[in-house]
C-alpha cells in the first residue's frame, strides 16, 4: 500500500514515515522545507533502510500535487503539512488560513479527481478550547482560542461536510495532545529554528546552556503544584498511533476522531524534575505571569482509540525526557 505523507519531513511526520517504511508501506513524501530540512530524508533512510520517494514541493500547488498522484499509485494521504505556531498565528493569521486550508482543499480536490479516498489528518487537542471537564472525550464541545486552532477546527468542519457528501470518502480525524521526545536513534527530534515556542524544546536549550532560564508562566493554576498540566506523549507512540489509524481507514467509510494522548497530566514541573534527574543536568526557571489563553489542565481520555483502533501509548515522561536530550547532544556534536 503506497501513502503519501505531507509535511513528512518535519518532527511528526518524520517519525510517523520510520513506522510506516518499518510496517511495510510505501511512504512518497512530499514537504516544501519550510519547517525541516533535507536530512532528515537520509535519517529516515538511515534507521529503515529504505529511502522513500521524495518531492520538495507546497501542498497548495494544485498541479504538483496532481503530478505526485499521477506518477504514483496513492492508497492514502496522511496530511502533516501545514503551521503550527500558535503565536505567530495571533501576529499572522492570514498566513495560517492560507497555508492550513489550503493545502487541505487542495489536496481533497485531487484526491477526489484521482479516485483516493483514505484520508488521515493531523488536527489538535486545541479544538477543545478550555474544556469544562477532564478527561476530555472525543464528543466535547469544540471551540478555539486562536488562529491557528481554528484552522484546525475549521478544517475538521469541512471533512465532516465532505463525509456527509462523498460516502466513499474514510476520514480519520486524529487530535494529538502534547507530543514531545525523540527516536530513540537520536537521529530524528525536534529542532525549531529560533527560540522555541513549547516547552520541551525550550527545556533542552536551556539544558544545553543556550538559553539562561526557563520562564514558567504562572503557578497560580488550578492543578497539584500550581503550574500548567499537560498531556504529553511521546512523538514515536504518536506515530504509532497513525498506523492504527491507517488500519482502520482503509476498513470503513466516514469518518471518526480520535485523542492521541496517555491519558495522565504532568505539570511544568513536573517535567522539568524528570528532565534534571533522568539526564542529570540543572534547568534554572523562573516563575513569570501567566501568557493569555493558557488553561490550567488539559489531558485526554484515550480509551475511544484504544477500543475502536487498538492504540495505547506505550513510553513514558522519563523516555520522553531522555531522547529529547539526546537527541539534541548529538546534533550539537554533529
Ligand atoms: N507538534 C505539535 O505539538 C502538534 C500538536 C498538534 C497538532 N500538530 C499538527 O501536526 C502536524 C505536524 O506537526 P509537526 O510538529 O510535525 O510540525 P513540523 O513543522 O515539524 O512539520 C510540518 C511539515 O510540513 C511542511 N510544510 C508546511 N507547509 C507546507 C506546504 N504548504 N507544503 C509542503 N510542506 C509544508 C514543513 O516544512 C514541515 O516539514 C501539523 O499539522 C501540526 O499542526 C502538531
Amino acid at each position: 500500500m503506497k501513502v503519501l505523507v505531507t509535511g513528512g519531513l518535519g518532527f511528526i511526520g518524520s517519525h510517523t514515515c520510520v513506522e510506516l517504511l518499518n510496517s511495510g508501506y510505501e511512504v512518497v513524501i512530499v514537504d516544501n522545507l519550510s519547517n525541516s530540512s533535507i536530512d532528515v530524508l537520509e535519517k529516515i533512510e538511515e534507521i529503515t533502510s529504505k529511502r522513500p520517494k521524495f518531492y520538495d514541493i507546497d501542498v497548495c500547488d494544485k498541479e504538483e500535487v496532481k503530478k505526485v498522484f499521477r506518477v504514483n499509485k496513492i492508497d492514502a494521504v496522511i496530511h502533516f503539512a501545514g503551521y503550527k505556531a500558535v503565536g505567530e498565528s495571533v501576529r499572522e493569521p492570514l498566513k495560517y488560513y492560507r497555508n492550513n486550508l489550503d493545502s487541505t482543499l487542495t489536496l481533497l480536490e485531487v484526491m477526489k479527481k484521482e479516485n483516493c479516498h483514505n484520508f488521515v489528518f493531523s488536527s489538535s487537542a486545541t479544538v477543545y478550547g478550555n474544556p469544562k471537564e477532564l478527561p476530555i472525550k472525543e464528543d466535547f464541545p469544540l471551540s478555539t482560542t486562536n488562529p491557528y486552532g481554528t484552522t484546525k477546527l475549521m478544517i475538521e468542519r469541512i471533512l465532516a461536510d465532505l463525509s456527509k457528501a462523498d460516502k466513499e470518502m474514510s476520514i480519520i480525524v486524529l487530535r494529538y495532545f502534547n507530543p514531545i521526545g525523540a527516536h530513540k536513534s537520536g537521529l530524528l527530534g525536534e529542532n525549531p529554528r529560533g527560540i522555541p515556542n513549547n516547552l520541551m524544546p525550550y527545556i533542552v536549550r536551556v539544558a544545553t546552556k543556550e538559553l539562561e532560564m526557563l520562564s514558567v508562566f504562572g503557578n497560580d493554576y488550578d492543578t497539584h503544584d500550581g503550574t500548567g498540566v499537560r498531556d504529553y506523549i511521546h512523538v514515536v507512540d504518536l506515530a504509532k498511533g497513525h498506523i492504527k489509524a491507517l488500519e482502520k481507514c482503509v476498513r470503513f467509510k466516514g469518518i471518526e476522531y480520535y485523542n492521541l494522548g496517555t491519558g495522565t497530566g504532568y505539570s511544568v514541573l513536573d517535567l522539568v524534575k524528570t528532565f534534571e534527574e533522568v539526564n542529570n543536568v540543572k534547568v534554572p526557571y523562573k516563575i513569570v505571569d501567566r501568557r493569555p489563553g493558557d488553561i490550567d489542565a488539559c489531558y485526554a481520555d484515550p480509551g475511544k482509540a484504544y477500543e475502536e483502533i487498538g492504540f495505547k501509548a506505550e513510553l513514558g515522561i522519563e523516555d520522553m525526557c531522555r531522547e529529547s536530550y539526546n537527541y539534541i547532544l548529538k546534533n550539537k556534536s554533529d
